[in-house]
C-alpha cells in the first residue's frame, strides 16, 4: 500500500484580502504535496478558510454586509488566489469553518469533551486582543498593545465555558519531549518546551457570550464556541469528520502541520490538549518564520506588505512560487524588498534558467540525432523531507549554474564547426542535465517545467523570463 501523505496549512483569517504570508505557506505545503504525490504517496493536501469570531463579525458589520455574504466572497478571493492562472496550489479540499457539515461536527466534538469532563462551565476574565482573537497575559503587551497588531487589547470579564489545560500539561510536556508531538525545526521544539516549563497551562475560555457569528454551543445556546476551538477542528473536518470517535478519518493524524510562528503557541498547547482529551493520535508541526519588510512582520495590519497581486503580475506564477520559497530558510524569518525580488528574479530566472534553456534549445539545432545522454542527477527529497524547499531550490539552481558554466566552458558554438563528435557529446549532457533539472522543477514550478520539456522535444523555446527593469 502506498505511504499516506496528509499536509495542512493554517486556515486563513477571512477579515482582510489574502496577502503574500498566507501566499508564502501555501506555496510551500503545496511544493510538498506536488512532490509526495511524484514519489507516489497517497497525498491529501487541505487548506481553508477560517470564518467565524469577533474581528470578522466587527468588520462584516462596518461593511455593512451580512457576515455570511462578507466571508462567501473573501473565502472566493483566497480560492481565486490559489487558481491555476494565479499560485496554482493544487490542494485536495478547501474547507470554510462556515461550512454546515463542519459546523455539526464541531458541536459533536463539544459534547464529547463535556462528556469527558474536559469543559465546565467558568468564569473568564483577561486581555483579549481582536487581531490575535486571543486572551494575553499582561508581559505580552506593549503598553497595553498587542505588538503584532498595533492594537489595544480590551479587558474582557464573562460566564463562559473553559477547557481545563492545566490537567493535560504532564502529559503534554512529555508527549513533545519524547517527540509523540513533533514540532520542527528544534528550536521551536525547545522553546515550547521553555514556556511549558516556566509557565503553568492556565484553563481556556472556550466560548464566548457576546459574540454572534460563531457555533452556538450544543448545550448553551447563549454561546458562540471560541473561534480558535472551531478553527482547529477544520483540520479534522476537512477530511470529512463527522466528530464521532469511531469515524476518525484514515488520514489521520497529519504527517506536515506547515504554520507561521506566531500561531505556534496555541498548535503546540490547545490543540494538542483537545487531540488528548479526544483521546486521538498528536499530528507533527512544522513552524516557519515570517516574511519581513525592513525588519518587521509584513502585515496588512501594519500596511508594509508587498501585495501579492503585483508579485503575480510582475513575476508570473512560476516567478512568484519561485521568489518566495527561495527567500531564506524556510523556519527562518525572512527579510523581503521589492528591490531585491527584481534583482533575484533577473538573476536566478532570467539570466540563469531562462538562458541556460534558450541556449541548450538554440544549439540543439545544429545535432544531427538525439540519443539520451547520462546527467549528474539532482536529489532533492533529503531536503524536502527536512522542509527545506529553499534548500532544494538551492541544490536546483547549483545544477543550472553548472550548465551554463559548463556550456561557457566548453563553447558548443565552436564546437559544432570544429568537432562534430565532441559538440554531440556536449550537447547530450547539456539536455540530460536539462531534463533533470526540468524534473526536479515540476513541484515548485509546474509550468515552468513543463515547457522546458516541450522545448526539448520540439527544440523551440519561447524566452522563458523576460528580465525586469
Ligand atoms: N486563522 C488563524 C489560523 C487558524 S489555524 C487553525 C490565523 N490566520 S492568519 O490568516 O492570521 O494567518 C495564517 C498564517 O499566515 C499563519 O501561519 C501566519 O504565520 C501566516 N502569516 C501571516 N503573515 C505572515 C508573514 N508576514 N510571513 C509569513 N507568514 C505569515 O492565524
Amino acid at each position: 500500500m502506498n505511504k499516506k501523505f496528509y499536509i495542512t496549512t493554517p486556515i486563513y483569517y477571512v477579515n482582510a484580502k489574502p496577502h503574500i504570508g498566507h501566499a508564502y505557506t501555501t506555496v510551500a505545503a503545496d511544493v510538498l504535496a506536488r512532490f509526495k504525490k511524484l514519489q507516489g504517496e497517497k497525498v491529501f493536501f487541505l487548506t481553508g478558510t477560517d470564518e467565524h469570531g469577533l474581528k470578522i463579525q466587527k468588520i462584516a458589520e462596518k461593511d455593512g454586509k451580512d457576515p455570511q455574504k462578507f466571508v462567501d466572497e473573501v473565502a472566493e478571493e483566497f480560492k481565486n488566489l490559489w487558481s491555476k492562472e494565479k499560485l496554482n496550489i493544487k490542494y485536495d479540499k478547501f474547507i470554510r469553518t462556515s461550512d454546515n457539515k463542519h459546523k455539526q461536527a464541531v458541536q459533536r466534538v463539544l459534547e464529547i469533551l463535556k462528556e469527558k469532563g474536559a469543559i465546565e462551565k467558568g468564569t473568564y476574565n483577561g486581555l483579549y486582543c481582536e487581531g490575535c482573537e486571543q486572551f494575553k497575559n499582561e508581559n505580552e503587551l506593549v503598553a497595553g498593545k498587542c505588538p503584532d497588531h498595533d492594537m489595544i487589547a480590551e479587558n474582557i470579564s464573562e460566564e463562559c465555558w473553559v477547557l481545563k489545560m492545566e490537567d493535560k500539561q504532564a502529559e503534554l510536556e512529555e508527549k513533545i519531549k519524547n517527540d509523540e508531538f513533533e514540532i520542527r525545526p528544534e528550536r521551536y521544539k525547545n522553546e515550547v518546551l521553555s514556556f511549558l516549563k516556566d509557565n503553568k497551562l492556565k484553563n481556556i475560555s472556550i466560548s464566548r457570550s457576546n459574540v454572534k457569528w460563531g457555533i452556538p454551543l450544543p448545550f448553551d445556546k447563549e454561546q458562540t464556541t471560541y473561534v480558535w476551538i472551531d478553527a482547529f477542528l477544520n483540520y479534522l473536518t476537512g477530511l470529512g469528520w463527522d466528530g464521532n470517535l469511531d469515524n476518525i478519518p484514515k488520514e489521520w493524524p497529519a504527517d506536515v502541520q506547515l504554520l507561521g510562528k506566531d500561531i505556534l503557541r496555541v498548535h503546540a498547547t490547545i490543540w494538542p490538549i483537545m487531540l488528548l482529551y479526544l483521546g486521538m493520535d498528536l499530528p507533527k508541526l512544522f513552524v516557519h518564520g515570517h516574511i519581513l519588510s525592513r525588519g518587521k512582520k509584513m502585515s496588512k495590519t501594519l500596511g508594509n506588505a508587498i501585495a501579492i497581486e503585483e508579485m503575480l503580475e510582475k513575476f508570473g506564477t512560476d516567478g512568484t512560487r519561485y521568489l518566495l520559497l527561495s527567500a531564506g530558510v524556510f523556519g527562518d524569518d525572512v527579510d523581503v524588498t521589492m528591490e531585491r525580488l527584481i534583482e533575484k528574479y533577473n538573476a536566478d530566472l532570467a539570466n540563469g534558467l531562462g538562458n541556460l534553456v534558450s541556449r541548450v534549445v538554440k544549439l540543439m539545432d545544429n545535432m544531427g540525432d538525439v540519443e539520451a545522454g547520462v546527467s549528474t542527477g539532482i536529489n532533492i527529497s533529503k531536503c524536502l523531507d527536512d522542509i527545506r524547499p529553499d534548500e532544494a531550490l538551492n541544490v536546483i539552481w547549483d545544477s543550472i549554474g553548472k550548465q551554463n558554466k559548463y556550456i561557457e566552458n566548453s563553447k558548443p558554438w565552436e564546437l559544432v564547426k570544429t568537432d562534430e563528435n565532441k559538440f554531440n557529446d556536449t550537447m547530450k549532457e547539456l539536455m540530460a542535465n536539462l531534463h533533470v533539472i526540468s524534473d526536479s522543477l515540476v513541484p515548485f514550478m509546474p509550468e515552468t517545467s513543463e515547457k522546458i520539456k516541450k522545448a526539448l522535444e520540439i527544440k523551440q523555446t519561447e524566452s522563458l523570463f523576460q528580465r525586469i527593469k
